[in-house]
């Protein structure tokens, strides 16, 4: 006779390749069900963007395959994003699970263009998703959403914010609408980030995705130190140059114990459309030089595109259409799975996961 304990027993031989326990100690087996030879196995992901969904499915239907009495399996999934990481001295922000911070040395490397496709791509997988625009040197977070609609101000202190693309966003360029600079003093400039912060009601988000200033100064610093973050994107180009810049990103992350969930190197290659090769414009395979020697993963390349310029400046991502965007959901998906080894194991390990 087939039963429950020996599904479950069979499960504990399944490894989750990322976090290195097996799935019944994870919890991530829920539901067990078994009526007569069907096995039917409920399996709870630690994020809907997990990319080794079809793995583990491999793996559970090859470990049930050798339990005596096993006519069929069905294997289902769903996810539960677990909250990150509260660091005592941090607030956190209400209903904010995790706070995914996108940073890079320096302007012009696609910061802006990484967070939106990382937003929307998340958000398409099935995550809650938020987008804060805290870059107070080019908000362009709306241009890129196509979107100039003003959030809704409750009372002083509460402001709703805006949709696009399912994402929810609230951005600096909103609240100066038009084409003026907006020179922000450096007190004055943290109070006002402090506020938002603090007045956004984002609901329930799995990931709220934070497009910072560029650069490594006082007020990226004042930002981060201010509350809990679950890690950071470092995004780069793979010029020679960018070395320095990712150094410097890196190590104000480390300074203030934030885990660099890896780097992103965008305008990595280009495709011909012609031949369909690769072309190394800037030379690709600098970011995952670069990730070895600061020793933490490379999460994406993405290929220098005209459709993802054009997707940005009328205000239609790439993402938004769907898979299509191969390079950034890709890169979506170990984000998301980064998030996750660094909420359950304690610490950020080092692994290379590209
Ligand atoms: N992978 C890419 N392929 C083509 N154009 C890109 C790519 N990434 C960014 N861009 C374009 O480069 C410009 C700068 O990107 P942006 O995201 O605004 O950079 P940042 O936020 O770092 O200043 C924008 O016009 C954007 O559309
Ligand atoms: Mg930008």
């Amino acid at each position: 006779m087939l039963t429950e304990e020996a599904v479950i027993e069979a499960l504990r031989g399944v490894i989750d390749p990322e976090l290195h326990k097996d799935v019944v100690t994870l919890g991530m087996a829920k539901h067990v069900q078994v009526s007569d030879g069907n096995v039917s196995v409920l399996l709870t992901l630690t994020t809907p963007a997990c990319p080794l969904r079809e793995t583990i499915e491999k793996d559970v239907r090859a470990a049930l395959a050798k339990v005596p009495g096993v006519d069929s399996v069905d294997v289902k999934f769903d996810a539960a994003v677990p909250e990150g990481r509260r660091l005592q001295d941090k607030a956190s922000i209400p209903g904010v699970k995790n706070l995914i911070a996108v940073a890079s040395g320096k302007g012009g490397v696609g910061k802006t263009t990484v967070a939106v496709n990382l937003a929307i791509a998340l958000k398409n997988l099935g995550a809650l998703v938020g987008l804060l625009d805290a870059d107070v040197y080019g908000p362009n977070v709306p241009l890129m959403l196509g979107t100039t609609e003003q959030p809704k101000m409750l009372d002083e202190k509460t402001i709703i914010p805006i949709q696009a693309y399912g994402v929810k966003m609230i951005s600096m360029g909103l609240l100066n609408p038009g084409d003026r600079p907006l020179v922000w003093r450096g007190p004055m400039l943290h109070s006002v980030v402090q506020q938002f912060l603090r007045s956004v009601r984002w609901g329930t988000l799995d990931y709220l995705i934070v497009d910072l200033p560029p650069g490594t100064g006082d007020v990226q610093l004042s930002l981060i130190q201010s509350v809990s973050v679950s890690g950071a994107v470092v995004v780069t180009t793979p010029s020679v140059v960018a070395l320095a810049d990712v150094r410097k990103a890196v190590e104000m992350f480390r300074q203030v114990h934030v885990d660099v969930l890896g780097i992103v190197e965008n305008m990595s290659y280009f495709s011909c459309p012609h031949c369909k090769g690769k072309i190394d414009v800037f030379g690709h395979g600098e970011g995952e030089r670069l990730a070895k020697m600061f020793e933490v993963p490379l999460l994406g390349e993405i290929e220098i595109d005209p459709q993802i310029r054009i997707g940005g400046d009328t205000g239609k991502p790439v993402a938004s259409r769907g898979e299509d965007a191969k390079s950034i959901y890709a890169m979506a998906r170990n984000v998301a799975a980064r998030v996750s080894v660094v909420n359950l194991s304690g610490a950020a390990p080092v692994v290379q996961i590209l």
